[in-house]
């Protein structure tokens, strides 16, 4: 197989329109309760894609450059403790941090294929062009896919490191959070193969909030970018400056929220969901949560979706875990 061919090309797993339907579902069910959410997959067209990138390189968004730090310094060690032959990374995004870990990897000998998997087209193909030109030896697919509900659809042969980075299981709520990880350990399977989990770390809200507030407005922007894609994608007529970008910490569940608040009263259609919803001045829309966590915690949800940690590095101001683990 000539690699260099196989590097740009996008495997497509959501059946047709599944983004349109899905998209339609979240919203509905989103928008008609009472206290108005939308799942944070939604920000990731291709400008939240180029403003999430950007968030990476604020000075106060120190997941991104914790994590870079941690793989600089201790990818090795990780390499040396799970063979891979396949890395699989979801939610892989620009996979800028990535070559750290094929670099390990290809050290310790065994790695022959690269598996980035997003619901972003725009990101897999910027960042699989990159990757064809860097590593010409190596076998590189992108899958277009859902890491919350087609996870059965990736490869099974040989030894395997799924890695999860930049804290984005944090995104996830805990119930979903133990549906994905129980996925992840069904993928696994029982002949060797791990998982290289990055988690932010629970720290005081003086660090967290600005990380989530930055002063440029970047994250804000990032923020409304949701309301851009349901302009685009379902006709809403959204008057996106019109609301204001959120973030606090809640202290009971450990997670950082951004929300939207609505700065006057006002109806939006949302032709394409057959819907029409209406704001009251000051309402918010909660459109992120960024869960933070204790190791234990880390542990403990790991156990009960049948992983052993094998590993953990965190970075000096313990802000930032990288956890290793692998099927009980
Ligand atoms: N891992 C990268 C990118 C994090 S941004 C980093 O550490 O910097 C989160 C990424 O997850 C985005 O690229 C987004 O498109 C992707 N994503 C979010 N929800 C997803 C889902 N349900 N399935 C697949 N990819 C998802
Ligand atoms: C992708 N994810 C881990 C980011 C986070 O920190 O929760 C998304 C983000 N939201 C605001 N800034 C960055």
């Amino acid at each position: 197989m000539n690699p260099s061919k196989t590097a740009l090309e996008i495997v497509h797993h959501l059946p047709p329109h599944y983004l349109e339907r899905t998209l339609r579902e979240d919203v509905r069910a989103g928008l008609s309760e009472p206290a108005k959410t939308l799942p944070p997959k939604w920000f990731y067209d291709q400008r939240g894609s180029e403003l999430f990138e950007q968030i990476t390189q604020l000075p106060e968004y120190f997941p991104t450059r914790t994590e870079r730090q941690i793989l600089e310094d201790h990818a090795g060690e990780m390499a040396a403790a799970s063979p891979t032959e396949t890395l699989i990374e979801l939610g892989s995004g620009s996979s800028r941090k990535t070559p750290l870990l094929l670099d390990a990897l290809k050290a310790a000998g065994d790695l022959r294929s690269y598996v980035a998997v997003d619901v972003s087209d725009s990101a897999l193909t910027e960042a699989n062009s990159g990757l064809s030109r860097d590593y010409p030896d190596l076998i590189l697919q992108a899958v277009a896919a859902d890491f919350e509900s087609q996870l059965q659809l990736l490869p099974r042969e040989g030894h395997r490191m799924v890695a999860f980075l930049g804290g984005t299981i944090g995104n996830l709520e805990p119930d979903a959070r133990a549906r994905f990880l129980t996925q992840v350990r069904e993928l696994l399977g029982k002949d060797g193969g791990s998982l290289l989990l990055g988690t932010g770390l629970v720290q005081p809200p003086e660090i967290l909030i600005p990380a989530y507030d930055d002063s440029s407005g970047v994250t804000a922007d990032f923020n409304r970018n949701v309301l851009r894609v349901l302009n685009a994608e379902l006709g809403a007529d959204f008057d996106v400056e019109a609301f204001e970008h959120v973030a606090v910490w809640n202290e009971d569940e450990e997670w950082v929220e951004m929300r939207l608040r609505a700065t006057h009263a006002m109806q939006v259609q949302l032709p394409g969901a057959g819907l029409e919803i209406s704001f009251d001045r000051g309402e918010e829309l909660r459109t992120e949560v960024s869960a933070k966590f204790r190791p234990g915690k880390i542990a403990a949800e790991l156990e009960a979706s049948g992983l052993t940690i094998i590993g953990q590095w965190t970075d000096a101001e313990e802000r930032y875990a990288m956890t290793l683990a692998e099927p009980l």
